[in-house]
């Protein structure tokens, strides 16, 4: 585990932006999982200013969100699916026969849980997931007590997750979603790993030093052979040890 400790959110967003820019200059059609919430907006701006610059082609990428809310409308102000157009792809040349994210629409859950998982291994797999972390450790919505062997399905919402996480005039409506399993991260060839600001510094330690367990899911994190940790400072208070990237 490659732990990367920046001074602030916006080097920590930049870093984070470097290493995709990276991985898809050397591999033009990369199959990239990414998440959404607060964490990976500065990463997606950064990605933008790429693509702007005349730097990045997004041509063909394939991307695969870890996660949506079910049951939600795409079309829906809080949906993740309009996170990811509002925030990254309007502006970047990703192709819409290239995007994939759970259809919080479905009324075929299991049907479609399976046929994400096929349509990522038709691509050969993920190359690059880059995921966020709950502070009560989940990633992608795999909430503490999360099987290893876990694949995309419909999955509960922890009361800590709904609070910290749905907005407050659908609490109550939203307590579910449809994730990518921990096997599905699991088996992507690389992962990074953001997380900034104190609100997460406790879960960070646990997770990078603290025993691998269900309790926490990211610290399975652990056992994966390419992981690179982004974090802020603020993020990595309560880390044992770590040296400061600038
Ligand atoms: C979202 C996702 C979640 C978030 C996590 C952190 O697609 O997979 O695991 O990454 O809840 O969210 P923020 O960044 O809002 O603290």
């Amino acid at each position: 585990m490659n732990v990367n400790i920046h001074e602030d959110y916006q080097s920590m967003s930049k870093a984070a932006a470097n290493l995709v820019a990276r991985r898809i200059i050397s591999r033009p059609d990369l199959v990239l999982g990414l998440p959404t919430g607060d964490t990976p907006k500065g990463f997606y701006r950064e990605l933008i200013d790429f693509y702007e610059a005349g730097l990045l082609d997004f041509s063909k990428v394939t991307t695969f969100n870890l996660d949506e809310y079910y049951p939600l409308s795409r079309d829906n102000p809080i949906s993740f699916t309009n996170y990811m157009y509002e925030r990254f792809f309007n502006h970047v040349n990703v192709s819409q026969n290239k995007i994939h994210i759970p259809d919080g629409e479905t009324d075929r859950v299991a049907d479609e849980c399976q046929d994400y998982e096929e349509m990522i291994a038709e691509e050969g797999g993920l190359d690059l997931t880059v995921l966020g972390i709950g502070e009560n450790g989940h990633i992608g919505y795999n909430e503490p007590g999360s099987k290893l062997g876990s694949k995309t399905r419909l999955v509960e919402l922890s009361e800590e997750s709904i609070v910290r996480e749905v907005p407050g005039n659908y609490d109550g409506i939203i307590n579910k979603a449809l994730t990518m399993g921990v096997k599905t991260i699991m088996n992507s060839r690389k992962l990074a790993l953001l997380a900034s600001g104190p609100r997460k510094a406790n879960v960070i330690h646990d997770a990078l030093e603290g025993p691998v367990t269900g309790d926490v899911p990211a610290s399975i994190l652990q056992l994966h052979p390419e992981v690179t940790v982004i974090l802020d400072r603020e993020a990595a208070g309560d880390l044992d040890g770590g040296e400061l990237m600038v």
